[in-house]
Formats: C-alpha cells, sequence, structure tokens
C-alpha cells in the first residue's frame, strides 16, 4: 500500500493522529522530526541553535530521499518539509498526501506549549510564516482535513476513510 504524508502547520497534531492511523491500519510510522533526534541524539531546538535551520533542512530533506523508496508507512512530517519542491515530489510518488488544516490560533496555542519548536515563539512571525506557508500545503495535498473541534479519534477515522 502506498504510504500516507501528513503535511499541515506546527501545531495541527501530526504526529498525534499518525500514530491512531498506523494503529487503525496496520501501516507502520514514522514521525520525521523524531527521527532525525533519534538519530544525531539532538533536539531539534539543539540542532537549530548549534547548527542552523540549514543543517535540519538537509537531514530532513536526506531522509525524505530515503523515505520515498519505502512503502506501507504513515509518516508525519515536520511542518516544513513543503518549502522544498523535491521533498514533496519525492514523497508523493508513493503516497497519498493529507493536509491537516487548523485555525491559527489552535495552531498557535498548541504549537508554543512545547519548547521543541524554535519556529513558534513570536505570533506575529508565526502568522507570517503560516500565510507564505499555506499555498504549498494546499499545493502539494492530495487530500484536505479540516481538523477543527474534530477529536484525535474521529480525525484519523476520516483519514483513514478518505485515503
Ligand atoms: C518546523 C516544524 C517542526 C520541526 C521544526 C521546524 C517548521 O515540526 O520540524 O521545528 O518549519 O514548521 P512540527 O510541525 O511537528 O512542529
Amino acid at each position: 500500500m502506498k504510504n500516507i504524508v501528513l503535511i499541515g502547520y506546527m501545531g495541527a497534531g501530526k504526529t498525534t493522529v499518525g500514530a491512531v492511523i498506523a494503529s487503525y491500519s496496520g501501516l507502520g510510522f514514522i514521525d520525521t522530526d523524531k527521527y532525525i533526534v533519534n538519530r544525531v541524539h539532538r533536539s531539534i531546538k539543539k540542532i537549530f541553535e548549534e547548527d542552523g535551520e540549514k543543517t535540519f533542512r538537509r537531514m530532513e530533506n536526506r531522509l525524505c530521499r530515503f523515505l520515498q523508496h519505502q512503502d506501507n508507512l504513515v509518516i508525519a512530517t515536520g511542518g516544513g518539509v513543503i518549502l522544498n519542491d523535491d521533498n514533496m515530489w519525492r514523497l508523493k510518488g508513493n503516497s497519498v498526501v493529507v493536509y491537516i488544516k487548523n485555525n491559527i490560533k489552535t495552531l498557535y496555542e498548541r504549537a508554543k506549549k512545547t519548547e521543541t519548536r524554535p519556529l513558534a515563539r513570536d505570533y506575529g512571525e508565526f502568522i507570517k510564516r503560516f500565510v507564505d506557508r499555506e499555498p504549498l500545503y494546499e499545493k502539494y495535498a492530495d487530500i484536505i482535513i479540516n481538523a477543527e473541534y474534530k477529536s484525535v479519534r474521529d480525525l484519523a477515522g476520516e483519514i483513514v476513510f478518505a485515503v
């Protein structure tokens, strides 16, 4: 079976929903941020602070090149994966891409809670980045799911049904 790739902004719930989709569907699960963190034994925050965003993006790109050859996976991506067109066409080759869409206030409330997101500090910048990126999430999505006011289980069920 093709992979299910979850895209969306920080705080969309890609990791949480992805794990539930995997348990419903029997597919494997990979979270690209967690994979990178485990691989280099440093938090995303540390990678950004010590090596900069560019290095993190290179790690993300390398992982996408690997994932294009995999199947039967639910893949929860980092919110910035859509910044690289090559990544997205690689992933799309073997996947259904689902954009988990939320409103910006919900996203910020969730994203700012965790220390781990270096790009979720200032609300103004958070909004600006979202406005820049939203057309890209929509461009690469095969399916767009509105997640607002839905439980994780309902959302996971809706995605399994839609793909
Ligand atoms: C990022 C999102 C984060 C993580 C990194 C950069 C982004 O992932 O990859 O902090 O550029 O949107 P989540 O979307 O899981 O928070």
